[in-house]
């Protein structure tokens, strides 16, 4: 068993925690949403200076609510890739600091990784293989989790994220920041089959037909945009925004569903965890579920606090590697983009 203190700071979530294995011990969130709502979305500088901000305090609090002291933790873990790279050197440069003074060994770890751990920490008996339908703000992938560490990524999209299309959508709405938990609120008082919108398939050189695993966001983005605009002209401002929310929240959920069971039962894999903050989304967890019950295959969600962004994630992957005698040198640095194929590249295997 092993104890890890982690920082993640990839965009705009301060967060320190201490896990013990799959087990958390404390999971500290200062979330900048309020911050960056008044810009409709994030900007990276303030982002990183709050981080400066928030970080100290979210190390005392981790430490004070665990009851631990540092001779407990094994190691100190944070995330370095991908995210903005000011907010990213602000939560590393704590972590590799406490890491030289309390004399532990560094883990650096990838973000994207971090949420596919979300889903250990909710099914401690989950073990690989298994799909990970991975939607967050920045990203939008099917990853083949072949065992501890290995990846495949077998599936992205070609333009925006899921949670992207979500903000965009909401800004059209004229929804705050960040627009993935108001249009899951208004959409449950909407009909989703109101409107009929584009799925977003990417089709296949040589009149081969569609991609099986890649989305395209920026077209049902448009389609909105071109919706809005029309009934805009024929009724005024009075929009169904619940007619709206629903249905393209409705098209979101059926896309990644149906790529994500094709791959599941292409790959004659069971299982399928869900990570990212598009996750904690009521439309796409009872669309996924129903249809994968139809398939017999099973679904794990992570509660709505691990399914944003979080350290115990994080700190959740810097246990398994620890484990696994993984370490990252102290040179390690942070990068804006990283294949997670390629987390290797990150440590000092022994
Ligand atoms: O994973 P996350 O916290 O940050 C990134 O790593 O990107 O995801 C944030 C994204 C935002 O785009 C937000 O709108 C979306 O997750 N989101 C949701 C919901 N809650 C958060 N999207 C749809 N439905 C939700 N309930
Ligand atoms: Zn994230």
């Amino acid at each position: 068993m092993s104890v890890i203190l982690a920082v993640e700071s990839s965009c705009d979530e301060t967060s320190v925690a201490i896990v013990k294995n799959r087990n958390i011990l404390s999971n500290i969130i200062a979330s900048q949403i309020d911050l960056h709502k008044q810009y409709g979305g994030v900007v990276p500088e303030l982002a990183s200076r709050q981080h400066l901000e928030m970080v100290n305090p979210c190390i005392d609090k981790a430490l004070t609510d665990s009851q631990l002291s540092w001779n407990d933790i094994d190691a100190i873990a944070g995330t370095v890739t991908p995210g903005l790279v000011g907010s990213l050197i602000v939560g590393v440069t704590a972590a590799k600091t406490l890491a030289m003074v309390h004399n532990k060994p560094f883990l650096g770890i990838h973000h994207l990784e971090g949420h596919i751990y979300a889903s250990y920490l909710n099914d401690p008996d989950l073990e690989p293989p298994f799909l990970c339908l991975l939607v967050s703000g920045g990203h939008t992938s099917l990853i083949h989790v072949k065992a501890s560490g290995v990846y495949e990524n077998i599936g992205s999209t070609r333009d925006d994220a899921a949670g992207e299309a979500f903000d965009k959508v909401a800004r059209l709405l004229g929804l705050p920041y960040p627009g993935g938990p108001i249009i899951d609120k208004l959409a449950k008082e909407g009909n989703r089959e109101a409107f009929k919108l584009p799925e977003g398939r990417v089709s296949l050189p040589n009149n081969q037909g569609f991609h099986p695993y890649d989305s395209s966001f920026s077209g049902l983005k448009t389609a909105m945009l071109r919706l809005i605009t029309k009934l805009k002209e024929e009724n005024g401002d009075n929009l169904p925004i619940a007619d709206l929310c629903a249905s393209f929240q409705f098209t979101v959920a059926k896309a990644l569903t149906k790529r994500a069971i094709r791959a599941c039962l292409d790959l004659n894999l069971t299982k399928i965890a869900v990570g990212g903050g598009v996750a904690a989304n009521s439309g796409l967890r009872q669309h996924l579920s129903q249809e994968a019950d139809k398939h017999n295959l099973q679904v794990f969600f992570p509660p709505l606090t691990l399914c944003t962004d979080n350290a115990a994630m994080i700190a959740c992957a810097a246990c398994d590697h620890f484990n696994h005698h993984w370490r990252s040198p102290l040179s390690v640095g942070v990068v804006s983009r990283m294949n997670i194929e390629e987390i290797h590249k990150l440590y000092d295997i022994t």
